[in-house]
């Protein structure tokens, strides 16, 4: 159903399930396979992984609601859907600045994003080389990289890394097909991308986790995922990666489901709906750790795996997981090359269709703000987010020992790591923050109300968790994992 044509009328999804697909798309991307993963072994696995969870539930889907709510309403780019809302409501549009930053935020994430999915799409092109040497080798059901020793596969991602021209060339190609989906439109490309490559990464995934489960170490991963130091529960810094995450992993505070909020129809029920979102990016988060853990567990020998687990050796942590312990334990595991070809062509799904969003949600407000055409606006846009990402990706060449910002959380921190610190713990969070007191204490309620879908109780429960808890419990955890001497005192 089509809204009413007129002031910052949009393209519709054709459909709800597209809506779904899209929506689901850009949560589920390396937030749930790469970063996930990674935050949980850096932060004490169990203890993370249940503040995650809190977050998630508490914080994420009432702030998911509220940021659809402002979309379908105001049915424009985040920034206009929000001063739209608020001049309704009798307010200073300046309220806009919620998704002004959200979107900075996306944007911010889509320079290092793509860098990463440039080398989804390399590792890709190494298993489809070796398949080929598997299938022509008669080694098809053995592992991956059959003759080769352990070291010289764990040191592709090294190699990759000292070869600039290519690491820029993969980046380029997976900006390239960014902005071609985007080019072509949200009913023309993004949702075309999103309704076949979801569906097919879902049945990747379970296949692959299935696969993991039965020929690798599962119980010593639901020890890891699931046990936890107790004191770690309550470190601020814990808490501040666990909500960054949350928000990263559900694409909140980046101004993107206000912008697709606005391409949903009038008879769309955003309460439903974001549930389902909620729900499919934090299983598929949490089952990636049941899928990854035990390919990696099961490749290392008895003994380290023990110190693994009893904490005496750290867990392989950050990129280095996915892009060098994964390759080196697909070694040892039956049917290996075939295995690493479909996870990482699972993985590059998920990474475009969360990559077209995180430039969807500028494209929309520029090319209407500055009136170019849509396909102009994402090719610079586009362009400018791959000169940035490009000197970025220097942090593992040459730039590596420049670490310009040696204070706070940025300490020690390269450019790479820095646009993954600034958007996740400062700007996301931040525009969560503006967007809960918006909709909890600034927007017109009945306008609010008529939008959301709930009545009675979740209704009064969903306005307490978007007024009180969700402003509350941002602004503390950003306060004290800023500036976390505060309380260590
Ligand atoms: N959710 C994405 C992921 O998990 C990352 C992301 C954060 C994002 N904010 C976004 C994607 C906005 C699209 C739009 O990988």
């Amino acid at each position: 159903m089509a809204g009413p044509a007129g002031v910052g009328h949009t393209e519709n999804w054709s459909s709800r399930f597209a809506f779904v697909m899209a929506a689901v798309g850009s949560a589920v991307g390396l937030g749930n396979l790469v970063r996930f993963p990674a935050e949980a072994g850096s932060n004490g696995g169990g203890a993370f992984v249940i503040f995650y969870i809190f977050c998630v539930v508490m914080i994420g889907l009432p702030v998911l609601l509220a940021e659809t709510v402002i979309g379908r309403y105001g049915k424009s780019s985040a920034v206009d859907s929000v001063s739209k809302l608020a001049r309704a409501s009798g307010r200073s549009p300046l309220w806009a600045a919620a998704a002004f930053v959200g979107m900075l935020g996306a944007y911010f994430i889509l320079t290092y994003y793509s860098v990463i999915g440039g080398w989804v799409v390399y590792f890709a092109g190494v298993f489809v080389d070796d398949m080929a040497s598997a299938v022509s080798g008669g080694t098809l059901t053995q592992g991956a990289f059959a003759g080769q020793n352990s070291e010289d596969v764990a040191s592709m991602l090294g190699t990759l890394h000292g070869n600039a021209e290519m690491m820029v060339a993969m980046h380029a190609l997976f900006m390239a097909i960014t902005i071609f989906v985007v080019a072509r439109g949200v009913t023309g490309g993004i949702e075309k991308v999103a309704v076949w490559l979801m569906p097919t990464f879902f049945l990747l995934f379970l296949a692959i986790t299935v696969y993991s489960m039965l020929t690798g170490a599962f119980t010593e991963t639901l020890s890891f995922l699931f046990s936890f130091e107790p004191s770690r529960l309550l470190d601020p810094n814990v808490m501040l990666s666990a909500l960054g995450q949350a928000l990263f992993s559900l694409s909140l505070g980046s101004a993107l489901m206000i912008t697709y909020g606005a391409y949903a129809s009038a008879d769309t029920d955003l309460a439903k709906t974001s549930g389902m979102i909620g729900s499919a990016d934090t299983s598929v988060a949490i089952i990636a750790g049941l899928a990854i853990f035990p390919i990696v567990f099961a490749a290392m020998t008895p003994d380290l795996l023990a110190e693994v687990l009893s904490g005496e050796k750290p867990v392989p942590q950050g990129l280095g997981l996915m892009f060098s312990t994964l390759p080196v334990s697909f070694q040892t595991m039956p049917g290996g090359s075939l295995i690493g070809l479909l996870f990482f062509v699972m993985v590059f799904f998920a990474a475009l269709t969360s990559s077209v969003a995180l430039l969807e949600a500028s494209v929309s407000w520029a090319s209407r703000q500055f009136n170019i055409s849509r396909s102009m606006t994402a090719v610079v846009l586009g362009l400018m987010a791959f000169a940035i990402g490009a000197v970025a990706s220097f942090s593992f060449n040459t730039l590596a020992d420049f670490k310009p910002l040696p204070f706070g959380i940025f300490d020690g921190l390269e450019l790479f790591s820095i646009l993954d610190t600034v958007t996740g713990k400062i700007m996301l969070p931040v525009s969560a923050l503006l967007v809960a007191i918006f909709v909890g204490w600034i927007a017109d309620k009945r306008i609010i109300n008529a939008q959301n879908g709930l009545s009675g109780g979740t209704l009064a429960l969903w306005r307490f968790l978007i007024a009180w808890l969700c402003p509350l419990v941002i602004a503390a955890i950003l306060f004290f994992g800023l500036f976390p001497n505060l309380i260590k005192g």
